[in-house]
């Protein structure tokens, strides 16, 4: 765990000189709209309070180094001939450079420091904030004029063509553009957004981190986005006008059912489904409905535990006593699957006794001891 003022330190030692540039990037949590980005559907997310500071300075030459501190380590590349390492988390911050030299611009060579209070592999986007407080310093250095949105893209094509992984734009978009004390809801297809305030009086959303992610997160992931690629070519046959999952309605997705095969006819009915959710939970927040508020959530963990089925038992276990907790209104896995955190609204009266009671549970059942994530939504990335 570092501060901004430790991490700046931590740059002054290792390099011999203060820092020029100093760029805040936060993670993200998202309230509803799971697996819906890549299908252009709505999201739901915001950035959170905590963070990867970078500390940031030219120098001289033509090598991007870098010390992460959080993880001690230390990788260095030479600028004019980018390829990919195996570092995944300096492959991150490859990836950003390699765009902006796609644009055609000549990279200086960096001296970086990073490191912050993100947790990895919590499922709050530790990786799009290394690549969004990456794709603010090149911006800032080379004085491109990307808005967030924008440098948002670049940020989800590096992940694309230079890590490998055909994610949505969510994660790199709330890092980005995160707004203080609110939710921005995101059309992914329009790529526009609005902020939503998702405070709930009397309530409190909690993050409780399993503190497990497992691997098959890698080939699943990859694979949801190829079962949702084949029922849309399906539909499209006969639905000419649907451009993606996000199009269609349950009652169009219903009629095709016998056209699909039924796995993948259960993956397009967590996403239509889910489309649909993330709408009513615009109403359900507005009117400060908590009983609604929960339900959608209860449905959306239902939808990806048997319909898209990204859950695993760690997960299960958590959402198990949620469902049974009087103090919580509801709760669902959060982010991409297979570990990380789940998200629940709950009473405030009754946070600790929850919290308490989840995580004794949690740890009988595993021997893990997750843990209770406080967050507070803020701006995204910044210079500071
Ligand atoms: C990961 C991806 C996002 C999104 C979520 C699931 O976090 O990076 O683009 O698809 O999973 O909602």
């Amino acid at each position: 765990m570092y501060t901004l003022v430790e991490v700046t330190h931590q740059f002054t030692q290792r390099t011999g000189h203060p820092p020029t540039l100093k760029v805040r990037a936060p993670g993200r949590i998202n309230i509803i709209g799971e697996h819906t980005d890549y299908n252009q559907g709505l999201v739901l997310p915001g950035a959170i309070d905590k963070s990867l500071f970078f500390a940031v300075r030219p120098n001289g030459t033509a090598q991007l180094r870098c010390w992460a501190l959080d993880i001690d380590a230390y990788a260095e590349a030479d600028l004019t001939a980018i390829v990919a390492g195996d570092q995944l988390w300096f492959n991150y911050l490859l990836g950003i450079a390699d765009q902006f030299q796609q644009r055609g611009y000549a990279l200086p060579g960096l001296d970086i420091v990073f490191g912050g209070d993100l947790p990895v592999g919590a499922g709050v986007s530790s990786s799009a904030a290394l690549e969004c407080g990456m794709a603010m310093v090149w911006n800032t250095l080379l004085k491109v004029g990307l808005d967030g949105p924008e440098m948002a893209q670049l940020a989800q094509r590096s992940s694309h063509e230079f890590i490998g992984i055909p994610c949505g734009i969510m994660d790199q978009f709330a890092s980005l553009n995160g707004q203080q004390d609110a939710a921005i809801l995101l059309d992914c297809q329009a790529l526009s957004c609005r902020t939503v305030p998702v405070a709930v009086a009397g309530c409190e959303w909690v993050l409780l981190n399993s503190r497990v992610s497992h691997n098959l997160a890698d080939s699943a992931y990859p694979e949801r986005v190829r079962e949702c690629q084949e029922g849309l070519a399906i539909l499209q046959k006969h639905l000419p006008a649907v451009t993606a999952l996000r199009d269609v309605t349950p009652a169009q997705l219903t009629a095709l059912e016998a056209k699909m095969p039924a796995l993948v006819y259960r993956r397009c009915r967590y996403v239509v489904g889910e489309h649909y959710r993330t709408l009513m939970m615009i109403d359900a927040l507005q009117a400060g409905d908590a009983e609604k508020i929960g339900m959608l959530l209860y449905h959306t963990h239902i939808g990806l535990s048997e319909d898209y089925e990204v859950s695993c038992p760690e997960i299960e276990c958590l959402f198990g006593v949620a469902l049974q907790h009087p103090g919580v209104y509801g709760a669902r896995l959060m982010g991409g699957g297979f570990g990380g955190c789940t998200l629940n609204l709950v009473q405030s009266a009754a946070r600790e006794a929850f919290v308490s009671e989840a995580l004794a549970a949690y740890e009988a059942a595993f021997g893990i001891q997750g843990d209770y994530l406080p967050v507070r939504l803020v701006n995204g990335v910044e210079v500071v």
